[in-house]
């Protein structure tokens, strides 16, 4: 049996309203524990605020062991308390169940102006209030077309990360989101293994595994061939997420492409 931990994580990013963000969470844990999947395989939903409360008291009305299905934030603030109106932080979203938080992702990168040194902000402070960081790094198009992807890549996970970083890393090239373009298996097997590559540098240690994972456009049809990489410990999921079949599809998927090989 595998003991490495594989993921699934669905981003619902501002996609469901509240009754549909309860229904999603009600649905995906019922036909868990239905159909429990394998335990190697770790199901993280991540809800917009405003529906983390409701979430977390729809799966604990279900009772699956949250390393089978937890809970996650988009974001949190570098701070744990103060006066600073309209944000969230690390230690509140913790109050609401959130074990994990998605940290960096390229649309905050983008629309909040998000740089390397305040995501590392921010995963010190998701690490002190014991939630697990989820950070994102992922090149542009034209930087991938420019032959810059490995060092943009390299910044990023100099820049965002913590020397002694215990999280999960999500590599999502920003041309694939939302795209319905994903890279090709030789593609991604070269960055992930770059990025494996990179990681003991930036945390000055091979002793620590970082979980690395792929988003960018995953459905049920890329899962399989996606989670066959060798050194591709999840998918990070976007629009697929926000519908019930569609999400368990992938987890299906992900099962089944990581089942542990029978011994000859
Ligand atoms: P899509 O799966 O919709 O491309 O989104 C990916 C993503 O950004 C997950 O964080």
């Amino acid at each position: 049996m595998s003991t490495v931990p594989k993921f699934v994580i669905g981003n619902w990013k501002m996609q469901a309203r509240h009754e549909h963000g309860l229904q999603l969470a009600r649905d995906i844990a019922h036909a868990m524990r239905d159909t429990p999947p394998p335990s190697h395989l770790h199901t993280i939903i991540c809800p917009p605020f405003t529906q983390l409360d409701g979430v977390h008291q729809a799966l604990r009305e279900v009772c699956l062991p949250h390393e089978q299905l937890a809970m996650g934030a988009q974001d949190c603030y570098p701070a744990s308390s103060g006066p600073f109106t309209g944000d969230i932080s690390a230690p509140m979203i913790r109050d609401l169940g959130a074990r994990y938080v998605i940290l960096g992702h390229s649309e905050r990168r983008q629309n909040h102006g998000e740089t390397d040194a305040i995501i590392r902000q921010k995963v010190k402070a998701a690490t002190a209030a014991g939630i697990t960081p989820i950070v994102c790094i992922g090149e542009h198009l034209a930087e991938r077309n420019e032959g810059r992807a490995a060092s943009v890549l390299s910044t990023q996970i100099e820049g965002s990360l913590t020397r002694g970083f215990r999280g999960i890393l999500a590599y999502e090239p920003v041309w694939a989101i939302g795209s319905g373009i994903t890279p090709s298996q030789e593609e991604l097997q070269r960055k992930l293994q770059l990025i494996r590559a990179l990681l003991p540098m930036r945390l000055m240690t091979d002793d620590i595994r970082v979980p690395v994972l792929y988003g960018g456009s995953v459905t049920s049809v890329q899962a399989p061939s996606i989670m066959s990489i060798e050194a591709v410990d999840g998918v990070l999921v976007g629009s697929a997420s926000l519908e019930a079949q569609s999400f368990l599809d992938i987890i299906g998927a992900a099962a089944e492409a990581t089942a542990p090989q029978p011994s000859p």
